[in-house]
């Protein structure tokens, strides 16, 4: 894969799950990029994630997308020749149980602001949006049928509406002051470093402490499951070889139902199940998530590398041997964790 050359990359929401991820990624992809991580740290944003990283190369900043100040002056320091845009209020069940303010707050207004400043920022060659599937609404359990970049956009959670906001205006920006805007979907991704709120890392660490799993509903909610490697090196494609104005869906194709998860993860851990509770359903819970990805793999020549088959296990495992980290994690969130 082609490195970004010697230029400065503006990551936001770089101290999350995807986002230190792809930091990981770049440092080691591209050994002349400087990287600028900014980032507010929320509770789901951990600068531990980040340790390790060449000095000389990436930077950390403290800031909130929303605070237009101080967007405009980062943007004027470090003239960014790339911008990628992770920072999101991102779990589904605070959107719906939590109060919406603060997703509305960061990722429409939050976005807005970076796409304002953008306006201004002459070096820029491309701007991602990190987006979601379920800006498509949900898909029938017996249908066949796959999200193109051409679904009609029916967003069903709080948070999903957010994030279509942010698409839409983002798309807008592009329309009317010709930026380099680029949008990606991508369906759930699993793999280290996940904040352990949702479904994945949340019932590795119930499972660890003895707890049961709980499971929404009858179980029967299918996700694209997308390991984070494979997500990341998609985006490095899109940042650049995406044409500006144009959505690309992410998805690897590996349909998993939460009940078929709960049980692989039971027989990991040697245990029965019986160790899975079924509790009361999230209202409006999307069925089914597909992705269709032949746009990105045919014009980008993006591939997973990683399998369910092969990638689910060591995730597990990974979790297992940074319990360490899942604690602190946990404690540096304090009061604001959010358990349903
Ligand atoms: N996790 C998934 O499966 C998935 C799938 C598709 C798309 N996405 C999208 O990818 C992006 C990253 O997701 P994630 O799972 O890594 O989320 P995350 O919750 O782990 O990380 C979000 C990061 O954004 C930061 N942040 C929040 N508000 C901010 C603000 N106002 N200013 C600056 N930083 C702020 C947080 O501190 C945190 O570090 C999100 O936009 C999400 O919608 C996630």
């Amino acid at each position: 894969m082609k490195s970004f050359g010697d230029v400065t990359i503006l990551i936001f929401g770089g101290a999350g799950f995807i986002g230190s991820n792809f930091i990981r990624k770049v440092i080691f992809l591209s050994p002349n990029t400087k990287v600028v991580c900014v980032d507010v740290l929320t509770y789901a944003g951990n600068k531990e994630n980040l340790e390790g990283l060449p000095k000389e190369r990436f930077i950390f900043v403290k800031g909130d997308i929303a605070d237009r100040a101080h967007m405009q002056k980062l943007f004027k320091k470090y003239s960014p020749a790339y911008v990628i845009n992770f920072a999101a209020e991102s779990h589904v069940d605070r959107s719906i149980h939590g109060g919406v303010e603060a997703f509305i707050r960061t990722n429409v207004l939050g976005v807005t602001v970076l796409l304002e400043v953008l306006r201004h920022t002459p070096s820029i060659k491309k701007f991602v949006q990190v987006s979601t599937d379920e800006v498509y609404g949900s898909l029938h359990l017996a249908s066949k049928k796959k999200f193109t970049e051409q679904s009609p956009l029916a967003p069903n959670s709080p948070y999903a509406a957010s994030k279509t906001s942010s698409d839409l205006i983002a798309r807008a920006y592009h329309m009317t002051y010709g930026l380099p805007i680029v949008i990606t979907r991508c369906s759930n991704n699993y793999g280290p470093y996940q904040y352990p709120e949702k479904l994945i890392p949340y019932s590795i660490i119930r499972l660890m402490e003895g707890k049961p799993i709980a499971i929404y509903g009858d179980g029967r909610y299918v996700r694209d499951w997308i390991h984070v490697e494979d997500h990341c090196t998609a985006l490095i494609l899109a940042l650049l070889r995406g044409v500006p104005g144009e959505i690309y869906n992410i998805g690897a194709g590996e349909e998993v139902d939460n009940l078929t998860l709960a049980e692989r993860m039971l027989r990991f851990f040697k245990k029965s199940k019986s160790e899975i509770v079924f509790v009361k359903d999230r209202p409006g819970h999307d069925r089914r998530y597909a992705i269709d990805s032949s746009k990105i793999q045919k014009e980008l020549g993006w591939r997973p590398k990683h399998t369910f088959h092969s990638s689910f296990e060591p995730t597990i495992a990974w979790y297992v041997q940074n319990a360490a980290w899942v604690r602190r994690s946990l404690a540096r969130a304090g009061t604001a964790n959010i358990h349903i």
